[in-house]
């Protein structure tokens, strides 16, 4: 099983968000209010077994605060899912997660992780090889959505029927994308098959959750094991924390925590193993909500080096 850091319930996931939650923020997040699960990025298990390999090995770097961590990887090939799976077990991963959610068209044109919903004979193939990598030594658990166009239970009681470690559900349809409101009954009712067909699979909710208060309701509401918040950390780096310091927080304490990160970026990257175009996403988190931040944030959009974003941010101290 999963052991979360916590064993209360629920318990708190920060969610896979690929350019976004690699190492160096999953550290930021851990000294600010850590979750009880961190996830790595996606990873392609084609790409790992392939010549361009190296490329892909930074997404699964990690540091001790960032644990319990799971990798989570996707592809296509259930020997690639195989051999990578017993490497991730060495690599001292907690847990292996498989994305059947993502629902990029490119990819899923491919066949992979959403498009495991309409190939369901793959999907299964996809669940064993990732469990003979695994050989029983860490758990193995799915990431998935509603459905593929609409919302189809069969789907997730096929997953529960492979006795997988965790069930994480992401309250929309492929189809769906991010432009209506995540589901949560039907998270609800994907619950409830859990408790009639694999009472020891955890159900982790995810879709919309801008706070803890809010995870605790809906764990409440629908009695589920976990929750997990992906984009609300983007408005609280504390959303983990039963009581969040970023509303008290002041503008120089807002640009200390990026300068932070910053620093953390270079010396972690210092090869241009991540894009620095990746360290911009987080300008909006940091700085926002005083005055000055919108003419602060186009500067440091212009900045191209760590000397050059440094400088903008220390006319600031
Ligand atoms: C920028 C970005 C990257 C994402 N990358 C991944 C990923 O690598 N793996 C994955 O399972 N989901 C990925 N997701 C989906 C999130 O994990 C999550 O399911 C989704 O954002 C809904 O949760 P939220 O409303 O709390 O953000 C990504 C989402 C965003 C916004």
């Amino acid at each position: 099983m999963i052991t979360p850091k916590s064993t209360a319930k629920p318990f708190f996931v920060l969610a896979p968000m690929d350019d976004v939650t690699d190492s160096v923020f999953r550290q930021i997040i851990a000294d600010c209010a850590p979750p009880d699960l961190f996830f790595t990025e996606f990873v392609n298990v084609d790409g790992l077994q392939s010549p361009g390999r190296d490329k892909l090995l930074p997404k699964l770097q990690f540091t001790n605060i960032e644990k319990p961590i799971i990798a989570q990887i996707w592809g296509k090939t259930p020997e690639n899912y195989r051999k990578t799976s017993a490497e991730l077990v060495d690599m001292g991963f907690a847990g292996i997660d498989i994305n059947m959610g993502c629902p990029d068209k490119t990819i899923v044109k491919n066949g992979c992780c959403a498009a495991f919903i309409n190939n369901r004979d793959l999907a299964l193939e996809v669940i064993t090889a990732v469990k003979e990598g695994a050989a029983g030594r860490i758990p193995v658990s799915v990431k998935t959505r509603l459905g593929f166009n609409e919302v189809d239970l069969s789907w997730h009681e096929l997953l529960l029927n492979q006795a997988v470690d965790t069930l994480t559900v992401h309250g929309r349809t492929r189809k769906e994308m991010s432009k209506v409101p995540a589901n949560w009954e039907t998270i609800g009712k994907i619950r409830e098959i859990r408790d009639r067909i694999a009472p020891q699979t955890k159900i982790v909710g995810n879709g919309d959750v801008m706070t803890r208060q809010q995870g605790l309701e809906l764990a409440d509401a629908y009695g589920l094991d976990g929750i997990m918040i992906g984009r609300g950390i983007f408005s609280d780096p504390f959303v983990f924390a039963e009581n969040s310091l970023w509303g008290d927080y002041s503008p120089a304490q807002k640009i200390k925590l990026y300068k932070k990160h910053v620093n953390l970026f270079f010396e972690t990257w210092p090869n241009g193993e991540r894009r620095i175009d990746t360290l911009k996403k987080f300008c909006k988190m940091y700085i926002n909500g005083f005055d000055g931040a919108v003419e602060l944030r186009t500067e440091l959009m212009n900045a191209r080096t760590h000397s050059e974003i440094m400088a903008v941010l220390d006319q600031t101290a």
